[in-house]
């Protein structure tokens, strides 16, 4: 048996180019057929009447008049028997559904109250306001701090407490502190934060007989296939969902109540449903980061060593809790003995928080970082030098666990080299109006579970390929990747390959795109399956030919023997010509054991701080990644493009605003909620592939890079902020009010 997962490739020629987008072309030309895209024949669209207040009780609902708008073909509320679906389960050992699908309690601003299908979408939304209901409004709460209080309205009965405080420890804080010669202590904040998917949530739902197709917008079609078959108790092989495009940050990983909406309505009409919320409707009810208060304590020795880190944070889940901690990457980063992190998670009446692009990391990185910022300035150490000290290169959470690489030490030095750091730390910041800092941030990403990937790809006789894997493209440039893989080992061109995926009927298993472990996971059973493909073939033709096997090399479509012997086109195998094609079978082998996988990274960040308008520009900025191998350059480039553009939202502009008044979302829309535009993004965003090599981590040497490219920029830009100001904007997005605040009222921040 050849060995499917070798080292990974000393030498490669396509895999690592900067490749462009097998369907880039598409794609720019609009024809590429996303969920939102989907039209099928004798459809119906679906709207919903959802709940204007943050706190109400449903009294009564009445649907006549709606029942006779023209154009209804049905309408799906709480009074229909197959919508009473259990919703929002709790987490922990015995799980409980705390709301459900149409639930008369509505704890936010945007709860389903009923759902239409009609002829038109004009038609829907008519309808739905024709629907007339009597609302019991209840006092709210809009910020964690205020449902901490004794007496705070309940969002839930057992008050506002989402989980139990969370606690980790390691060592002894008190004795570490003891040790210092230099302890700080800070609170940091972070908004809350809307994930902004270009394409809002949705699906088109469509029942063959008793076979349900959900046409996603999605990042996990198999999951999405197991959430919809456990609600409506159907075998998984009765649920196809497909979504070959699409995109998500973190929101489009598990069933959301659209999907079970459109299932039921498609039932109820017999008709094929569309079902796509409007941008206000994804900014209420399908997602956020949610907002985090970090209270960080930290000790140092004068020579640099860190002796404790403290913490104590909470995070505002919403009505819904989904795991709002924000600790992973204090435990881990850098080596310290003395760690104790304290989490609590706290209800508002507002939209549910989801996975976001590296849940916790990004506002971890915000206290953390800072404080980082703060201890090199107290003991006269350059900030790079002080983290490159500190780098831990065995994991601290698994102590006997080495990392299987850990690139930091040069993302810190070779990041400082390229981004020209120590000059500009000492160039003048300007005098006048117009000031000017630079900052440094690091981070890693934490997120590793059991990979789980089959990948079929099938060598035809003209040397052309078909890859199939259910792994969905984010918009990440997966699918290309993917092909690259392909390419590399079976020699077949680029335009050859035809990639099929993302499809639960037609694809194999894959775990969604989340985590930043797409490549990582499905590129080693990609391999795989090349490898499978290329034994068969060599296997088939040591039969045919009667030479060892060993003695035979498959290269641009022929198989070739020892020196002398003729040289056989792949399509001369008799094997060949009576399959037609070779199918290769690739399973993802499970990660090596007792290492840890972790992805490193160090951003670099210059601005302009304007202290009479309060504006901040940021000049430029420089990503130093070790994500280990770069498969394309040009999509890694991409996706770090992309982190530091969503960091300069999270540490300049993005936050949900809440009205204090009547519990309203006064942003929800792209207009007031804001996510930088190329106006606020620099040209200068330079990217720095750190590629230690790793043999360990799987058969492609790589480990992801899609969250990584955000966790620390916002840090590094609040750094340059204090470089370049001598004041610390602990509070996430540091606004022009803000800056004013800080800097001319004295005061605090907030
Ligand atoms: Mo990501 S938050 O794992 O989609």
């Amino acid at each position: 048996m050849a060995d499917l997962n070798p080292k990974p490739w000393s030498q490669t020629s396509i895999v690592g180019k900067g490749i462009p987008r097998i369907d880039g072309p598409e794609r720019l030309r609009g024809v590429t057929c996303y969920a939102l895209d989907m039209d099928v024949p004798n459809m119906l669209y679906a709207a919903t009447l959802r709940c204007p207040h943050a706190h109400a009780r449903v009294v009564k609902v009445d649907l006549s008049k709606a029942r006779e708008m023209p154009g209804v073909r049905a309408i799906l509320s709480d009074a229909d028997k197959e919508a009473q679906i259990p919703w929002y389960p709790t987490e922990g050992p015995t799980p409980r559904a705390l709301s459900r699908l149409f639930d008369a309690h509505c704890r936010h601003q945007g709860e389903e109250i009923a759902v239409v299908a009609a002829e038109t979408q004009f038609q829907a939304w008519d309808a739905v306001r024709a629907i007339q209901v009597e609302y019991e409004k209840l006092p709210f709460v809009t910020t964690m701090e205020d449902a901490a209080k004794p007496g705070a309205p309940a969002v839930h009965e057992g008050g506002n407490r989402a989980a139990p405080p969370s606690v980790y420890t390691r060592g002894d804080v008190a004795k570490g502190f003891a040790e210092a010669d230099v302890v700080v202590e800070e609170t940091y904040r972070t908004s809350c934060e809307l994930h902004s998917s270009q394409e809002v949530h949705g699906c088109v739902a469509q029942w063959d007989g008793d076979l349900l197709t959900l046409w996603d917008s999605t990042q996990s079609p198999f999951d999405i296939q197991q959430g919809v078959a456990e609600s409506l108790r159907m075998p998984l092989s009765k649920v196809r969902v497909a979504g070959r495009y699409g995109a998500g940050f973190g929101s489009k990983l598990d069933p959301s109540k659209y999907h079970l909406a459109a299932a039921l309505l498609a039932r109820k009409t017999g008709r094929p449903v569309k079902y796509f919320l409007t941008r206000e409707e994804d900014y209420l009810c399908v997602g956020n980061r949610p907002a985090h208060s970090m209270k960080l304590k930290a000790g140092v020795k004068k020579d640099g060593t860190l002796v404790a880190f403290e913490m104590t944070a909470a995070g505002e889940v919403g009505a819904y809790p989904a795991g709002a901690e924000a600790g992973g990457m204090l435990r881990e980063l850098y080596t310290c003995p003395n760690v104790k992190i304290t989490e609590d998670q706290f209800f508002i009446n507002a939209g549910q928080n989801r996975a976001f692009r590296a849940p916790g990391y990004p506002q971890c990185a915000w206290a953390l970082e800072q404080t980082m910022d703060t201890l090199a300035e107290k003991i006269g150490m350059d900030p790079v030098e002080f983290r490159l000290k500190n780098v831990a290169m065995v994991c601290q959470t698994e102590p006997d666990q080495p990392y299987t690489s850990n690139g930091l030490p040069q993302c810190l030095s070779e990041g400082a080299k390229a981004f020209g750091w120590k000059e500009a730390r000492e160039r003048a910041k300007d005098q006048g109006p117009v000031v000017r800092g630079v900052g440094v941030a690091s981070g890693m990403w934490g997120f590793l579970a059991p990979p789980h990937a089959t990948v079929i790809v099938k060598y035809f006789q003209d040397g052309s390929a078909n890859l199939n894997m259910g792994s969905a493209d984010i918009g990440t440039g997966q699918r290309t990747v993917m092909a690259q893989i392909v390419a590399e080992e079976l020699d077949v061109p680029m335009a050859n390959i035809e990639v099929e995926n993302a499809d639960t009927q037609t694809t194999q298993f894959a775990d969604g795109a989340s985590g930043s472990r797409s490549v990582m996971i499905t590129g080693p059973a990609v391999r795989a399956a090349c490898l499978d493909v290329k034994s068969k073939l060599l296997e088939a033709a040591a039969e045919q030919l009667q030479i060892f096997v060993g003695d035979l090399k498959f290269e641009n479509g022929e198989i070739s023997g020892p020196a002398g012997t003729p040289r056989t086109p792949v399509r001369q195998l008799r094997f060949m010509r009576q399959q037609g094609v070779v199918v290769g079978v690739g399973v993802r082998a499970p990660h090596p054991a007792g290492k840890s996988i972790r992805p490193f990274c160090t951003h670099f960040a210059e601005i302009e701080v304007n202290r009479r308008t309060g504006e901040i520009r940021v000049l430029r900025m420089l990503a130093a990644h070790d994500s280990g191998r770069v498969m394309n350059l040009a999509t890694y480039s991409n996706q770090v493009i992309g982190g530091l553009t969503m960091g300069i939202g999270f540490a300049m502009t993005e936050q949900r605003v809440l009205d204090a008044g009547t519990g309203r979302m006064l942003n929800a829309n792209f207009h007031d909620y804001k996510i930088p535009t190329a106006k606020d993004v620099p040209a200068e965003l330079a990217v720095l592939p750190i590629d230690p090599h790793d043999e360990e981590v799987n058969s492609t040497g790589t480990k992801g890079i899609g969250e990584p490219a955000l966790i620390p920029a916002a840090a590094a830009i609040a750094n340059a902020f204090y470089h370049a100001t001598g004041v610390r904007a602990t509070v996430a997005p540091i606004t022009p009010a803000s800056v004013i605040n800080l800097l001319n009222q004295g005061r605090k921040q907030g």
